[in-house]
């Protein structure tokens, strides 16, 4: 007996996978080269799986930044906010992030996982109603978890489904917290969010957005799914992260309610961990004012988006969603397959994500493909072409 006996059935799984020379899940990555490119197995490669939405980590004003803030401050904090004590840069960007969603209060924390962590297990307390998406992300899972909150699963994407649970909730649903994502990473799709505000709001529950990707792509200003369908009065509150189109490490939440200040004085993750690195606020910091200003940069991860989603509708690939967004997943019909696809893409220089069982929904076997602002025309080329030489093959 081993207390390791436990990850045998997962080491299987693994084992299954067959040997590679170069792994298709935590594939290594030698080097970056650009936003868009790198060196994979000691070759170049277009790099179309990451979450580098607006290909901003080395846009050359946050980098400056973050280099200043390193020379000036240091490599940390060294501490919790609360105990250690709070940088002026960390309030600075809390502030920023509020104005630009016009909202009182706005709250930083070390990951976008904890993000979700503080505010779903702080909003939804002990046997208080917490009502998911069954598509949602783990850190919305392990948030229910870790405040013991009185979890209900609605089927994804479905607001007669939620309606229907609500309804079962009687007087406790003007107490319950609803989650949804502006952006499902697995299979790129969006929710019917018009749908899930109207019910939230005969209900007189709460509502919780994610917008971990769609932050950046999504609206006028970059702020997400509900800015671009003019939502944002519907929602209570959204939780973002950095690593994505800002392109660093951390997360936020925001909301118009000015009391989402109290949490800073319950939520565990946020009170038990160190505050982000001064380097990576200031880096942040400088990247969210891009992010906001934009507009060209979207204009071109739109572009790419549309180029690579009629190709690949051309091509007669099963997709995850027929609204096109910056997560492309392509649905195929088994693992061999798709591990087949995943190889050959990166054979030909272009580095896509295999997302297989148990992370993906309903046993799905997918390739993933997140398209960036900093892919040129002629990575979308390449790309395009590389799927046109499968399809051909197969
Ligand atoms: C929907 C969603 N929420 C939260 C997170 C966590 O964000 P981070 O990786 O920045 O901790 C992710 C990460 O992929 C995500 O997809």
């Amino acid at each position: 007996m081993s207390l390791f006996d436990k990850f045998r059935p997962l080491a299987e799984a693994r084992a299954s996978l067959g040997d590679h020379d170069i792994p298709p899940i935590a594939t290594p990555i030698d080097d970056i080269s650009s936003a868009a490119e790198g060196v994979i197995g000691g070759l170049p490669v277009i790099l179309a799986g990451t979450n580098n939405y607006l290909g901003l980590t080395l846009d050359s004003e946050v980098v400056a930044a973050a280099r200043e803030a390193l020379e000036h401050f240091g490599t940390g904090t060294t501490g919790s906010r609360m105990a250690n004590g709070s940088y002026r840069a960390h309030q600075a960007l809390e502030r920023e992030i509020a104005e630009a969603f016009g909202w009182p209060s706005a709250i930083v924390f070390s990951t976008g996982y904890q993000a979700n962590l503080a505010s779903i297990s702080t909003l939804a307390g002990r046997d208080e109603p917490l009502l998911l998406d069954s598509d949602s992300h783990a850190s919305i899972y392990d948030g229910a978890r870790l405040g013991y909150a009185e979890t209900v699963i609605f089927r994804h994407n479905d607001p007669d489904n939620l309606d229907r649970r609500l309804a079962r909730l009687g007087e406790r649903a003007k107490n319950a917290l609803i989650v949804v994502e502006g952006l499902y990473s697995m299979l790129g799709d969006q929710p019917p969010l018009a749908e899930f505000v109207e019910i939230k709001q005969r209900h007189g529950a709460w509502l919780l957005l994610d917008e971990a990707h769609s932050f950046g792509a999504f609206g006028r200003q970059g702020l997400g799914l509900a800015e671009q369908l003019d939502l944002l009065d519907g929602v209570d509150f959204i939780v973002g992260t950095f690593s994505k189109s800002l392109g660093s490490i951390g997360g936020f939440c925001v909301s118009p309610h000015p009391e989402l200040e109290l949490m800073r004085l319950a939520a565990r993750p946020y009170i038990f961990t160190a505050s982000p690195s001064p380097a990576v606020i200031a880096g942040t910091r400088v990247a969210l004012r891009k992010l906001v200003d934009g507009q060209p940069l979207r204009q071109q991860l739109w572009q790419n988006i549309h180029r690579l989603y009629a190709a690949l509708n051309r091509l007669g690939y099963r997709l995850g969603s027929d609204q096109p967004g910056p997560v492309v997943a392509i649905i195929l019909p088994d693992r061999a397959t798709a591990l087949a696809h995943w190889r050959g893409l990166l054979d030909v220089g272009v580095y896509a994500n295999l997302m297989i069982p148990p992370a993906t929904p309903k046993g799905m076997n997918l390739l993933r493909i997140s398209l960036s602002a900093a892919h040129t025309s002629a990575h979308l080329d390449h790309i395009i072409e590389s799927f046109e030489h499968l399809r051909l093959a197969a």
